[in-house]
């Protein structure tokens, strides 16, 4: 069992996890001070959202020098003190790896722009306008409009699959390839333990560069880029070489781990871990995010992860990032109790995100305050929202910064900040420390394999068996109180957990009634 299978995976947004030059953006040493709260929450590794160079026009995620460390997060001195002190506590440090688009700043894309007889012209992808006048194709920007870029000075347009300040490499030159595989070296050397792989199903793009169909679900008032099926601009089946080189990287050390962002269908996930699992480790499993709060559909989700995944693939699932409405408020704070049980139960790998062991809700960010250039871009998709400030005390400022943060504090950081809830035995925050603790004092959680037992109404049952342990989570999704008759029967054993505080623990003999929103697991026999 490795290190990534067994252990949970935390999310930190650099900017808003914790500041100590007093500019109101979060930076290293903070995330550094940090650590201890991470230990003692339980978790086994962290992943940092981007710390290089950047413009910050998509907050980090436009790179103009991947091995430099922003000067808003410190210096390379920070990252190794860092990483050495997140060794020292056990704790595992994975970087965010943005290899499909660099800032339009970077030099490799100054050099491109020249002019069509740039040596690295071919590291872009440059295109001359359609016959009739245009854009090359009809393909779209994420962040709205064309995805294509006119540059007056050689008459030609560059693809961008989301800002313009931020220039799609071209993954078919060799030569980036090779670039890209030393940055990964250089940092791989330094003593990281992986990668999360930006939008890596985007690396590659259609050879002819066909129009994308339009999209026959599309209706009114959605986002523009869901106008068409993003056929041909991204899954393009030549992107599994890309990722089996990357792979091979990450394979020359030690240990390491290869996770990839896929927002596709389960079904799909299984070719990014490639021919005999020579591709990523984890393509993120994104369908908690995006499937109905319900017992019955998260039930059949799970079947049909399951059996989608290729023999010895290790699954995952994630339930918030920085890109996705927080989980409290899409289903309420009463469920964040459910879906904590969810996530730390369910066969393979947890990524948890920052302040969603608080309950933390999507911020309101006054208008005047939006800094995400989505949000800029299309009003009501920005997401600040999920990206605020972590409330570490009820003091000033939530003990983040000594200076007006550089986006506002949600709402509820009054009575939701680690210090409160962490005195409070009842707060969400113990719940996941009461979970995480158990998940490494009973490795059939980690590394049991799953057997589904009932599905009726809102309550969803499951096992987890390792050796001679077999563990039972029964967790109740609607807010009426259960009688779980189907499950009853075989409910002889222990009480381990409950997501009620009051209940207690001991002996558990059939019939097992669910109180409303709650979970419990069970070690039968
Ligand atoms: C990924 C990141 C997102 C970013 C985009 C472009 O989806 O998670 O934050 O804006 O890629 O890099």
């Amino acid at each position: 069992m490795h290190w990534w299978q067994s252990g949970v995976i935390y999310q930190i947004y650099p900017r808003s996890f914790q500041d100590t030059n007093g500019d109101g953006v979060g930076d290293l040493k903070g995330i550094a001070a940090r650590l201890p709260y991470l230990v003692e929450l339980g978790v086994d590794a962290i992943w940092l959202s981007p710390i290089f160079v950047s413009p910050m026009a998509d907050f980090g995620y436009d790179i103009a020098d991947y091995t430099g460390i922003d000067p808003l997060f410190g210096t390379l001195d920070d990252f190794d003190a860092l990483l050495g002190r997140a060794h020292a506590l056990g704790l595992k440090v994975l970087l965010d790896f943005v290899p499909n688009h660099t800032s339009n700043r970077h030099p490799w894309f100054a050099e491109s722009r020249v002019s069509r007889q740039s040596a690295k012209r071919e590291w872009y992808i440059w295109r001359n306008g359609a016959s009739e006048g245009g854009p090359p194709n009809n393909w779209l920007s994420e962040f709205g409009g064309s995805a294509w870029e006119y540059d007056a000075a050689s008459d030609q347009y560059f693809y961008h699959a989301f800002l313009r300040e931020q220039p799609d490499l071209n993954w078919r030159n060799p030569a980036v390839r090779a670039a890209m595989h030393d940055v990964m070296r250089f940092w791989l050397d330094r003593g990281v333990d992986g990668f999360r792989v930006d939008v890596i199903w985007h690396l590659i793009k259609d050879e002819a560069f066909r129009d994308n169909p339009p999209n026959p679900d599309f209706s009114d008032g959605e986002p523009a880029y869901r106008a068409l099926l993003p056929l041909y601009s991204t899954d393009r089946p030549e992107v599994h070489e890309v990722v089996r080189e990357l792979r091979a990287v990450i394979d020359e050390f030690p240990d390491r781990v290869l996770i990839g962002e896929v927002y596709l269908p389960v079904e799909k996930l299984a070719a990014y871990y490639g021919d005999n699992l020579t591709g990523a480790h984890l393509p993120f499993n994104f369908a908690l995010i995006e499937t109905p709060w319900r017992a019955d559909a998260i039930a059949s989700l799970i079947d049909r992860y399951e059996n989608s995944l290729p023999p010895g693939a290790w699954p995952n699932w994630v339930l918030g990032n920085h890109d996705r409405p927080r989980l409290a408020s899409r289903i309420g704070a009463e469920q964040a109790r459910v879906a904590a049980m969810l996530l730390l139960t369910l066969p393979g790998t947890p990524f948890l995100y920052y302040g969603d062991e608080l309950g933390m809700t999507q911020a309101a960010i006054p208008p005047g305050r939006i800094r995400d250039p989505w949000g800029i871009n299309v009003p009501g998709l920005g997401r600040d929202g999920c990206r605020t400030p972590m409330p570490w005390a009820a003091s000033a400022l939530a003990g983040f910064s000594t200076a007006e943060p550089w986006l506002p504090l949600a709402d509820d950081s009054g009575p939701c900040n680690v210090e409160s809830a962490g005195a409070d035995p009842a707060s969400l925050l113990n719940l996941y420390r009461k979970l995480l603790a158990l998940r490494r004092a009973h490795p059939a959680l980690a590394e049991g394999s799953y057997r589904p037992v009932a599905q009726s109404g809102n309550v969803l049952a499951y096992e987890r068996v390792l050796a001679s342990e077999r563990l039972l989570m029964a967790l109740n999704f609607g807010s009426k109180t259960e009688n779980t008759d189907a499950i009853s029967s075989t409910c002889r054993g222990t009480w381990l957990l409950s997501s009620a505080v009051d209940r207690p623990g001991g002996p558990a003999a059939g019939p097992l009634v669910l109180r409303p929103h709650e979970g419990v697991i069970i070690s039968l026999g």
